[in-house]
């Protein structure tokens, strides 16, 4: 799916920054606190990217789901600028995106947006090296090595090639505008592509019972993220329970049962409704209520 530019818009956010909204669902990219505010609070600081790249003897794999304007992927460059002799190797930053549009609008509109200008060189670079997975080029900005894969993540994501990531920073749309990227069917498949002896973090801007129901039936774990802005919580997942500073315990399992929206996402199916039998069968006998 290709987004012309012009199906892009600036927004005016209430912090009085800007963002990009994509007429296409209306949906505007780090609606409160602006760019790149959300993404060191939502992922590269939550995330603990930097302690977690130390002292380690492979690199750090992190999973840019979303480039859009590139805010997240940004703030993980910038938390890694001038840490070349800090040890602990590469940071293997793997940026996922259908289309190049968002960067290329933003990158015209870098003067409002605020926080590409210094990074325009290596943008551009980056949007020369695209390519679909794996043969996008590698484009390095001190330890970060970055590639740009151009395509569909549903897709790419059944890839066996894929390097098993440390941190998947989730950030395609939210459920009502981009339903697909939320589904049992595709949250398994991402889970899939985590190695065992490998912990990583999801983070996520949703706090909906539903996703997490969803989350922990694709075989995530499940905490409460860090709030940002109006949002009190987000969303965080992994395959290890360790990562997970607040996990949701046995208590909200009450609140999936009383919802009247609790069952996970499936795809064909439009609308969400109550948790059905097996659905909680499979819940409860999760391992994260041990
Ligand atoms: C909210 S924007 C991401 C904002 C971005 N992380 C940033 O920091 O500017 C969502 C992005 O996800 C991309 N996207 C949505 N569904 C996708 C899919 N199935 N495969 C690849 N990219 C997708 C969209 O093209 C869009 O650029």
């Amino acid at each position: 799916m290709c987004e012309p530019s012009s199906e892009f818009e600036l927004v005016a956010l209430k912090n009085g920054g800007s963002s990009l909204r994509w007429l296409g669902n209306g949906e505007t990219f780090h609606p409160v606190v602006g760019p790149m505010s959300e993404a060191r609070t939502l992922h590269v600081d939550q995330q603990r990217l930097v302690e977690r790249a130390r002292c380690r003897s492979e690199s750090l794999v992190v999973w840019d789901v979303g480039l859009g304007a590139a805010a997240n992927a940004l703030a993980v460059v910038e938390a890694f600028a001038g840490r070349e002799e800090e040890g602990g190797g590469w940071v293997d930053l793997h940026s996922f995106d259908r289309s190049a549009a968002p960067l290329g609008f933003a990158l015209e509109h870098e003067e409002e947006l605020g926080y590409l200008g210094g990074y325009r060189a290596v943008l551009e670079e980056l949007l020369e090296s695209a390519g679909p997975f794996p043969s996008a080029r590698l484009v390095h900005t001190g330890r970060v090595r970055w590639w740009f894969h151009v395509g569909d993540f549903e897709e790419l994501v059944k890839s066996a090639e894929l390097p098993a990531p440390d941190a998947v920073l989730y950030d395609p749309y939210s459920v009502a505008g981009n339903r697909g990227m939320w589904t049992l069917e595709h949250l398994r498949r991402v889970r899939a592509q985590l190695r065992e002896d490998k912990p990583c973090l999801l983070s996520n801007y949703t706090r909906s019972t539903s996703v997490r129901v969803t989350l922990l039936l694709a075989g995530f774990y499940v905490g409460l993220g860090q709030g940002v802005g109006e949002k009190d919580q987000t969303t965080v997942a992994s395959n290890v329970p360790g990562l997970l500073e607040r996990p949701l315990g046995r208590e909200w399992l009450k609140r999936v049962r009383a919802s009247t929206r609790g069952a996970p996402l499936r795809a064909g199916e439009a609308e969400v409704g109550a948790i059905g039998a097996s659905d909680w069968e499979s819940l409860e006998a999760h391992p994260q209520w041990r």
